[in-house]
């Protein structure tokens, strides 16, 4: 395993869409576990390949609840209800913003051994698959903020609740 070197607004791998995982090879395999690596040495939630350079449709998420979800050629096939809440993002360090996102979605992908999955999420999951699979198609929350772009300190100097601002994707 190896850490990978993530990449920050502006570089342009981060606006190009990714394309689809067509097999399950040793290097995707190592892109995997390294991505997973890369995640928690920076306390994120969530990370997509392009994020760490490679334009492939691949994403980690550990929210904390027990799993470690790996999904590749994600795609959303389910969405309800509207939810706005702070979300952060490790190629936008540092930062916050509100955006609204569907309160619960159905993503359909594949998993670590290429086997079809679906999952239905809620909460944080929801929120974090959504803003994953944007950066699948080149998209970065930044353009979906509501308001202003915060300062993650300003931000919680005013919040009481810290749950919904922590953990970078
Ligand atoms: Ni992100």
């Amino acid at each position: 395993m190896a850490l990978r070197e993530i990449r920050t607004e502006g570089d342009p791998v981060l606006t190009k869409v990714s394309k689809p995982v067509k097999e399950l090879t040793p290097r995707i395999e190592e892109l995997i576990d390294d991505m997973f690596e890369t995640m928690y040495e920076h306390d994120g939630a969530g990370l997509a390949a392009p994020q760490v350079g490679i334009l492939r449709q691949l994403v980690v998420i550990d929210v904390g609840d027990g799993n470690q979800y790996v999904l590749i050629n994600p795609e959303i096939i389910e969405q309800s209800g509207e939810v706005t809440d702070y979300e952060g993002c490790l190629s936008v360090p540092g930062m916050r913003g509100k955006v609204k996102r569907a309160e619960k979605v159905t993503v359909k992908a594949l998993n670590e051994e290429f086997e079809p999955i679906a999952i239905a999420a809620e909460g944080l999951l929801a929120r974090c698959i959504q803003h994953e699979v944007d950066h699948l198609h080149g998209k970065l929350y930044t353009e979906l903020v509501e308001g202003e772009l915060q300062n993650l300190e300003d931000i919680e100097d005013l919040e009481e609740d810290e749950d919904s601002i922590h953990g970078d994707t």
